[in-house]
């Protein structure tokens, strides 16, 4: 049985007292237990205020990126090594506005993937597609390919201990949701190529999210798909009511 995981994107948002504030209010709100693993990935910077803000609670703390080497002559990047120091469980890889906006590759994102393997970090691994290739009905074909690159060189109980997230590019930010058929379809797709390349029981234990304009009132009919583990929310979960409202769909 997958446990459900619900994980806030934060992005490059919030100052660092909107951030606090949004943290305790989460973490006074959730408790110290949830129905579900609970996460926020808060910007870098203000990853340690969060943490303090979050204590005592059942909310993770996640970050967006990190960089896949250990230390050295590398200008403005974070390791793996410096995000567990402060506490984080949880890295967001190869989101879409990193491949699109910043031109990550999969190799990039691989790298990554292993590097916070190898630390101890669990990586949300992103995958999806463009309105365009969904139009020429590449949906599938591109989802497979980020996936099986953004994993390579990864052994079935690695994959098993790591989160996908399928977010179609089209429906990020904005409004546009998935429908519960459009994503449940590209979800159970996912899982037979990681049956495929690695084993049914690897593809049984991989939670898989779904993201791209998730909010209280479609949390309950995309969650409630069998294949759909989860949720990767970006602009829902920069208030405390409207992350709690998807939270509740999982209850
Ligand atoms: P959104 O973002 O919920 O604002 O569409 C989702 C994401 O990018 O993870």
């Amino acid at each position: 049985m997958r446990r459900p995981f619900i994980a806030g994107n934060w992005k490059m948002n919030l100052t660092l007292a909107e951030c606090t504030a949004l943290a305790k209010g989460l973490a006074a709100q959730v408790g110290k237990t949830a129905a579900c693993d609970v996460a926020v990935c808060a910007p870098h910077v203000y990853l340690a205020a969060t943490l303090a803000a979050l204590k005592g609670s059942a909310v993770a703390l996640g970050a967006q990126d990190v960089y896949h080497q250990a230390n050295g002559a590398f200008t403005g990047e974070t390791s793996v090594a410096m995000l567990q120091d402060i506490g984080c469980r949880y890295v967001v890889l190869g989101h879409s506005e990193r491949r699109h906006i910043l031109g990550e590759t999969n190799q990039d994102v691989c790298r990554k993937v292993h590097a916070a393997l190898a630390g101890g970090l669990t990586p949300i691994v992103c995958v999806g597609e463009t309105l365009e290739q969904r139009e020429a009905e590449q949906t599938t074909d591109v989802v497979w390919e980020q996936c099986l690159a953004s994993l390579a060189g990864l052994s079935a109980s690695q994959v098993a201990g790591l989160v996908v997230a399928y977010e179609p590019v089209w429906a990020i930010g904005t409004g546009k949701v998935a429908t519960k058929e459009q994503a449940e379809q590209v979800h159970a797709d996912l899982r037979t190529i990681l049956a495929t390349r690695y084993n049914p029981d690897t593809a049984e234990a991989v939670r898989i999210q779904y993201g791209g304009s998730v909010k209280p009132g479609n949390a309950a009919e995309l969650l409630s798909q069998p294949n759909i583990d989860g949720a990767l929310v970006g602009g829902a979960s920069l208030k405390v009511e409207s992350f709690m409202g998807i939270l509740a769909a999982i209850s």
